[in-house]
């Protein structure tokens, strides 16, 4: 397993709408439990494979806290087939969107139709924290964010502070690698 870098806003590749899995294949599977393993390490509680730089229609939540309550569930080509009319708010953040959270209001009730590890279609109702995470994590398969629930001078105030953090980490990484080259020549 292997731990994945996870992009950003503003990486315009959050924007993209993710591609459906023709076939569970090795391939699919290695980038479920690498997938699984980052988020962990985040640590984050839900993650989709755009978030780290893969359009496909993949993602892995957890909302279990410690080693003895993880129960990992791997959705491939996820989707909602009900959601209730009742809505409940949570404080949500995003591993995409660091160290901002705010009050976002979904369907209370969900019911998800996904493809299982072993490619057959498998139904589960979620409700409470798992409903949310399971609808933050689908919209990211969308080209979504949970801060577009948000007024547009939130959204824009988040967006402006990671563009700035992104053109700074670019500056130091521009730094760091002359530095390095200067020292190499010396
Ligand atoms: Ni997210």
């Amino acid at each position: 397993m292997a731990i994945l870098p996870i992009i950003t806003v503003p990486d315009p590749r959050l924007r993209k709408i993710s591609e459906p899995v023709e076939r569970v294949d090795a391939e699919i599977l290695t980038l479920l439990d690498d997938m699984l393993e980052t988020m962990y390490d985040a640590p984050g509680i839900g993650l989709a494979a755009i978030q780290v730089a893969e359009p496909r229609r993949i993602v892995v939540v957890d909302i279990g806290k410690t080693d003895e309550t993880r129960a990992p569930l791997f959705l491939i080509n996820p989707e909602v087939i009900w959601a209730s009319e009742e809505l409940s708010t949570y404080n949500e953040g995003c591993l995409s969107v660091p160290d901002y959270y705010d009050d976002v209001k979904r369907p209370a009730r969900v019911r998800i139709r996904h493809l299982d590890r072993a490619g057959a279609v498998q139904e589960f109702d979620a409700e409470g924290l798992l409903a949310t995470v399971v609808q933050h994590e689908l919209e990211h398969l969308e080209g979504g964010l949970f801060i577009d629930h948000l007024s547009r001078l939130k959204r824009e105030r988040v967006v402006k502070r990671l563009t700035k953090v992104a053109r700074y980490d670019e500056i130091a990484a521009h730094n760091r690698a002359e530095r390095e080259s200067e020292e190499a020549g010396a």
